[in-house]
Order: structure tokens, then C-alpha cells, then sequence
């Protein structure tokens, strides 16, 4: 069943090219328009939303932290992303013309629930995007995107992060073909790049060795940083959870520009650090704001990780330990760049003679508040 993985977690890192296709396969019409047909939403509801808030919990509001990056570049709406049970026990403001959204893999999660739940009683419109067929909370929902990743039996999530990941950037390029914020070619240009993750991604699991290597070789390390710009910081805060989930290990994650408002406090000589660079073609600042970042760590002595894409030599002086993926757009990169990161925790936790699938006091669904 772990199809000679030594883990379910492996195979299911493993699966992720097909995680990704599986979620884009079916979704557009013979012109190349894209169609979500099981978005039952109207789409005179759809075009009048003033305000998007994805509810998820843990990985999956990682999901939607990438989500509102590229939602908001595309579509021009306002989203807001909010952990489920925060969201809940406060007032949130929610109109007919709020679209929430709620990510789930297993479509269970009651804190989850009870924010679907909340939304819907105050009058807002709510899209499930969930992988698990027949749960609850797309039945509780006005609509349902599934993510097509297959069934995730390790408790740390991965084919699902990727495939949340996906069905959110389908949700963006829809609304803008819907509203117009995009033009038809940029929209068909954007599924091209995305109908190409899937062998950039294959291309990054072909290069694991050297990230097992690594991992291996710092197992006996207490702790670890991870920073990232814009939608590289939500990588790092996924690549941080999965390494306290699963190796018991104390890992923060951190938006690389609050590091001199207070964490740079915490490097010494010998911290680990990895930094997700963006790509250096972006037209933006972000990737030399990031070299900086680097920089900064590595002189006071940190000892820095960096995942950088093929041929950005920007980084190389400032990298103890490069991983290198594909040219992929930025909007898109987190799809490539997590999967270092979880190859990394998955090998460390085994280096240490955990339980992979099954880490101490997590269950894979959570059906308690
Ligand atoms: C992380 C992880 C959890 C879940 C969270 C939400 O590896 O597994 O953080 O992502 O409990 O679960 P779902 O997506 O089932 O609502």
C-alpha cells in the first residue's frame, strides 16, 4: 500500500505530480476557458463579491495564504484568510457579497465546520474546497471545488497542501475570466504555466537524494528557522509546521522582512535557516530583498539553507546549502518550493527513528473543537 515508500508520507510526497494534474484535469472546455461546473454559485452572485475570506486550519490556511496572493493580483477582490476557530469567536463582518471559502483535506475538521457554519447563518456564500468526497463540510457548503489528490493517510499533509494550492489558483483564474480583471491570453498563459507544475514538480522529488543527505546530517539539530517574501512566506511556515509535526523538532517560520523587528535576535553562530529566494526574473524587488535577508542571517552566523531556482547565481555566494528548482512563475513557485521542505522533515524525522505517519499526538482529522 505504501507503494515501497517507507512511509505513507513518501508516497503521498511522491504523488504529488499527479496530486496537481488530477486537480487541473476536466476543468476547462475545448476553447481552453476554463469551467468549474460544480461551482453552483450563480454567477451574478460570483461577479458582485466585494470580499473573499478562506477559513482553513493549519496546512490547509497555508493553502489559502497563497491563495489570497494570487486571488487578489488576479481578481482584484479583497481576501482575507483567517484561522477557522479564530474566525469563528470573533464578530466577523459577512454580507450576501462575502464569498468564503473553506479548505479542508478531509472535509471534517470541526473547527472547520463550525466556522461553515457560522458563515452561512450570517447570510454569506460558502465554497468547500475539500478533497474527501461525501464529508461533511462540502454537505454543509453552498458549493464544492474538490481537490482531485487521492486519499492522504499521513497525518502531516502533503498531496493535499499541493492540490488546495492548485484549486485555489483555479478559483482566481476563473473569477477574472468571470469579472474581466484579466485578459483571456494572460488567463490561458497562467493554466499553461500550471499544466507544466506537475513535471517540475516529478524534476524536484528526481533530485531528493541530496535533500535527504542533508536531512540526515542534521538530525542532532534543536532547532530551525524558515523565512520567505510574499508567497514564499507561506512556504516557510508550512516547511516549519511539518518539521514540529513530524520530527518533534522546534522550527519557526517567519515573513523575511519582520526579521529586524525581532527575530534576527535569535540567530547565532551555527543556526540553521532556510530561505525560500523567489525568482530572480520577477520584475519586482522581491528577489533582491530576499538575497538581503540572506545575506543579513549569514553574517551573524547563521547557517543558511536556500531554496533557489536553476540559474539564480545571485544566491550562491550567500548559500551554505543550495536546493535548486525549476523556473516557475512566482505566483506559482510555492508548488515546487515546499517540496524540498518536505522531503527534508520527512527524511530528518525518519533519521531519527520517528513514526512518520503517525507523530505523537495528532490524529489526521480533527473532529473536536
Ligand atoms: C498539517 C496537518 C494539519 C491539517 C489541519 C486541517 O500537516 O495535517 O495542520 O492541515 O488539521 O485539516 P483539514 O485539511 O482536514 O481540515
Amino acid at each position: 500500500v505504501k507503494g515501497g515508500f517507507d512511509s505513507f508520507m513518501d508516497k503521498e510526497i511522491h504523488d504529488q505530480p499527479k496530486a496537481v494534474a488530477d486537480t487541473l484535469l476536466g476543468r476547462t472546455d475545448a476553447s481552453g476557458d476554463l469551467m468549474l461546473d460544480e461551482l453552483r454559485i450563480p454567477e451574478t452572485v460570483l461577479r458582485s463579491i466585494d470580499k473573499i475570506i478562506v477559513i482553513a486550519c493549519g496546512t490547509a490556511a497555508y493553502s489559502g495564504h497563497v491563495a489570497k496572493y494570487a486571488i487578489e493580483h488576479w481578481c482584484r477582490i479583497p481576501v482575507e484568510v483567517e484561522l477557522a476557530h479564530e474566525f469563528r469567536y470573533r464578530d466577523p463582518i459577512l454580507t450576501p457579497r462575502t464569498l468564503v471559502v473553506a479548505i479542508s483535506q478531509s472535509g471534517e475538521t470541526m473547527d472547520t465546520l463550525m466556522a461553515v457554519r457560522h458563515a452561512r447563518e450570517q447570510g454569506a456564500y460558502v465554497l468547500a474546497i475539500v478533497n474527501t468526497h461525501g464529508s461533511t463540510i462540502p454537505r454543509e457548503s453552498d458549493a464544492v471545488l474538490y481537490t482531485h489528490a487521492g486519499p492522504e493517510v499521513a497525518v502531516a499533509s502533503t498531496k493535499a497542501f499541493l492540490a488546495q494550492i492548485t484549486a485555489c489558483y483555479l478559483l482566481g483564474l476563473y473569477l477574472a475570466q468571470l469579472r474581466g480583471t484579466k485578459f483571456a491570453d494572460e488567463i490561458q498563459e497562467t493554466l499553461q504555466e500550471l499544466q507544466a507544475l506537475p513535471d517540475k514538480i516529478q524534476s524536484v522529488l528526481d533530485d531528493e537524494a541530496a535533500v535527504r543527505e542533508v536531512a540526515q546530517a542534521m538530525k542532532d539539530e534543536p532547532s530551525f528557522l524558515f523565512l520567505g517574501r510574499h508567497v514564499g512566506y507561506p512556504v516557510a511556515l508550512e516547511g516549519a509546521l511539518k518539521l514540529k509535526e513530524i520530527a518533534y523538532i522546534h522550527a519557526e517560520g517567519f515573513a523575511a522582512g519582520e526579521l529586524k523587528h525581532g527575530p534576527i535576535a535569535l540567530i547565532d553562530t551555527g543556526q540553521p535557516v532556510f530561505v525560500i529566494a523567489p525568482s530572480p526574473r520577477g520584475r519586482d524587488q522581491l528577489h533582491s530583498k530576499v538575497v538581503s535577508n540572506i545575506q543579513e542571517v549569514r553574517a551573524r552566523g547563521a547557517r543558511t539553507l536556500v531554496i533557489a531556482e536553476e540559474g539564480d547565481e545571485a544566491v550562491v555566494p550567500y548559500a551554505d546549502i543550495l536546493f535548486r528548482v525549476p523556473q516557475t512563475p512566482t505566483l506559482l513557485s510555492p508548488l515546487v518550493a515546499v517540496v524540498p521542505l518536505q522531503i527534508f522533515a520527512s527524511e530528518l524525522a525518519k533519521a531519527k527513528g520517528l513514526d512518520v505517519d503517525q507523530p505523537r499526538n495528532l490524529a489526521k482529522s480533527v473532529t473536536v473543537e
